[in-house]
Parts: structure tokens; C-alpha cells; sequence
């Protein structure tokens, strides 16, 4: 009983935003371990509740499988109540604005997280909630995708000889990619076509992170240059969720589809990675994604114990610390 309500103190600091992944750069690495640990923790579903009595509600304007799925049933692990808003069913876009949404959401949440088109407006309703915000995917970062990533690696890191690799378009996995990766001192080269790099202000970010931790983080137009001797050869789908009104957008991207001719470059024990969905036979072959160096269900999966990880830390950090003292 005494643990419980040592659990179930609140921290008076400030509240933390997650907008993209470098929000957590220090602790990224932690954080980590922690949803490993959670992960791997048969007695910690029974025994740890530190959402008990708290609300999360989840706001889509974009469809989602993993992210939603993945919310609900981890807050619900965690002894917190999951509540999902899709956008046509709540006031938002329609007679209300982001900032009253989000002081209206504060008086009833503990932690909202919010899959939108702008990245703006993630920050705005990070500015008026005085709740937590999480973003779950704007048209610039997907930070709790990077988190799951970083994970993958890491579960599977004494099987992983070489430097992380991207093939594919500039894009939000993208950035929080290189992020998360600059924050672990992971080195990554990535190729893209040309007119379709990441965001200038995101790689010099990343760079800044990366001068810190010894990491380096390579550009190329050429996806067999990327991938020569990878350790991990990560893509995404071409056309985004958002784009898919830009004509032509498809055919920049001839040479950049993840084959059996491209991986035989990289390491033999290559791990492919997708955050998925994947446009099978577009960005990547069935016999690349289905094959045993795909670790694409394992990142899906570890969306749910990464955000469980970041949840607690985001909104009960007394019982974050606590469990780390006792495990
Ligand atoms: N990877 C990912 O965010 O998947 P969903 O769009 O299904 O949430
Ligand atoms: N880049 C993709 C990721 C989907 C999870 C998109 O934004 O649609």
C-alpha cells in the first residue's frame, strides 16, 4: 500500500513535451533500457500501475494501426485509462481552436498525445496544454516510432556490424532517425533522392548532437553507397500520409527500392527495418521484408514498451525513479 502511493505521487516539475525525439536526447538511452527492462519483466504488468487513476487521451487526424493500438493498450498496462479522439468526432477543425481544445483536454487528461498534419499545430497545442503532449506523428518527426526503433537496435545490438542506413524519402521517420541515432552515438548514412533531403534545421540539430557523442552522419544520392556494409538498412513508403496529392512524387524515387540486389551490399546479418505500413513491391520487395533479416514486427511491437517507458517518465516521474530504485 505504501509503495502504491509512493507510485502514485506526482512530480511538481515542470511538464515535458515530446515533439521530436531530441526533446529526451540525454535520457534517450534510459529510456531505452527501461522499455527493454519493462519488456522483459514478467512480474512488472502485475505489480507496477503507475498511470493508476490517469487519463490519456489520444487525438487522430491521420488514420493509425500501430500507434493507436499500441497507446491504448500500454496506457492500459500501466493502470491508465485510454481515451481516443478521432478527428471527426471531436470539435477540433471544425468550431474549435488547438489552443482552447488543449486547455479543455488539460482540465480532464493526464498526458495527450496528438498525430497531426503540422508540426505547428503539435507545438501549439504543446504550448496551451499544461499537460504532457506527445507527439505520435506530424509531417516533421515521429518520435515515439524513433524511440521503438533505437530499441530494435539495441535488443539486437551484438548481432549489428556496421552503421545504420536509410533508403528512401527525406521524411519524418527520417529525422527523428537521425536524432535518435546522433543521441546514441549511432553513426548513420542515409540516401535520398535529389530534392527529396531532410530537413536542413533537423540534420544541423542532429549534427550538433552528434559532434557531442563521437557519432557521425553521412549524406548521399546513392542508396548502394548508404547501404554498402550496413548494419541495419531502414526505409519508409515514398508518398507520405498528407502527400499523396503531389503528382510525380513517385517516379524521384527509380533506384531507391529496398531488393535482394541492394542488401546483398550490406553486412550478411544486415536487420532490415519499416516502421510500416509498407507499400509492398513499391519501397521494399516481399522477399526483403519477409525475409530472416527483417526485424520490421519487433519495431511495432516495441512501440508499446517504448511509449510505456516514456509515459511513466512523462507523467509520473516519482514512480519512473522509483522503479528504478527497486529493479
Ligand atoms: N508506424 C506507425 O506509426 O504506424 P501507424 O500509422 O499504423 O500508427
Ligand atoms: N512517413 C509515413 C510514416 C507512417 C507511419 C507517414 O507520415 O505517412
Amino acid at each position: 500500500m505504501v509503495l502504491q502511493g509512493i507510485l502514485n505521487m506526482k512530480e511538481t516539475e515542470p511538464k515535458r513535451d515530446l515533439l521530436s525525439i531530441d526533446d529526451f536526447s540525454d535520457e534517450l538511452s534510459q529510456l531505452i533500457d527501461w522499455g527493454i527492462r519493462m519488456k522483459n519483466d514478467d512480474g512488472f504488468a502485475d505489480g507496477f500501475k503507475p498511470l493508476d487513476g490517469m487519463s490519456i487521451g489520444s487525438i487522430y487526424e491521420k488514420p493509425s494501426t500501430r500507434t493507436r493500438v499500441s497507446f491504448e493498450v500500454g496506457v492500459s498496462k500501466l493502470g491508465g485509462q485510454p481515451l481516443t479522439l478521432l478527428a471527426n468526432d471531436i470539435q477540433l477543425g471544425k468550431s474549435e481552436s488547438i489552443a482552447d481544445t488543449a486547455a479543455v483536454l488539460s482540465r480532464f487528461m493526464d498526458g495527450i498525445t496528438y498525430r497531426c498534419f503540422g508540426h505547428s499545430d503539435v507545438q501549439e497545442l504543446a504550448e496551451h496544454a499544461t499537460v504532457p503532449v506527445i507527439n505520435a506523428l506530424s509531417d516533421m518527426h515521429h518520435p515515439c516510432q524513433a524511440a521503438a526503433d533505437l530499441m530494435t537496435i539495441k535488443e539486437m545490438e551484438n548481432s549489428v556490424n556496421g552503421h545504420v542506413s536509410w533508403v528512401g524519402d527525406g521524411n519524418n521517420v527520417l529525422h527523428d532517425l537521425i536524432l535518435a541515432c546522433a543521441s546514441l552515438g549511432i553513426d548513420i548514412k542515409y540516401a535520398t533522392p535529389v530534392g527529396f533531403e531532410p530537413d536542413p534545421g533537423v540534420v544541423s540539430r542532429a549534427a550538433s548532437i552528434a559532434s557531442d557523442r563521437g557519432s557521425s552522419i553521412k549524406s548521399t544520392n546513392d542508396p548502394i553507397e548508404a547501404v554498402s556494409d550496413a548494419g541495419v538498412i531502414y526505409t519508409d513508403v515514398f508518398v507520405s500520409m498528407g502527400e499523396e496529392g503531389m503528382k510525380g512524387k513517385l517516379e524521384a524515387f527509380g533506384g531507391f527500392q529496398v531488393n535482394e540486389n541492394l542488401v546483398s551490399h550490406a553486412d550478411s546479418e544486415y536487420l532490415f527495418m519499416h516502421c510500416l505500413p509498407a507499400h509492398r513491391g513499391e519501397e521494399v520487395t516481399d522477399g526483403v521484408i519477409d525475409s530472416e533479416n527483417s526485424v520490421v514486427f519487433d519495431q511495432a511491437e516495441n512501440r508499446m514498451w517504448a511509449q510505456m517507458s516514456l509515459l511513466t517518465r512523462m507523467c509520473n516521474e516519482a514512480a519512473w525513479h522509483t522503479y528504478n530504485e527497486l529493479y
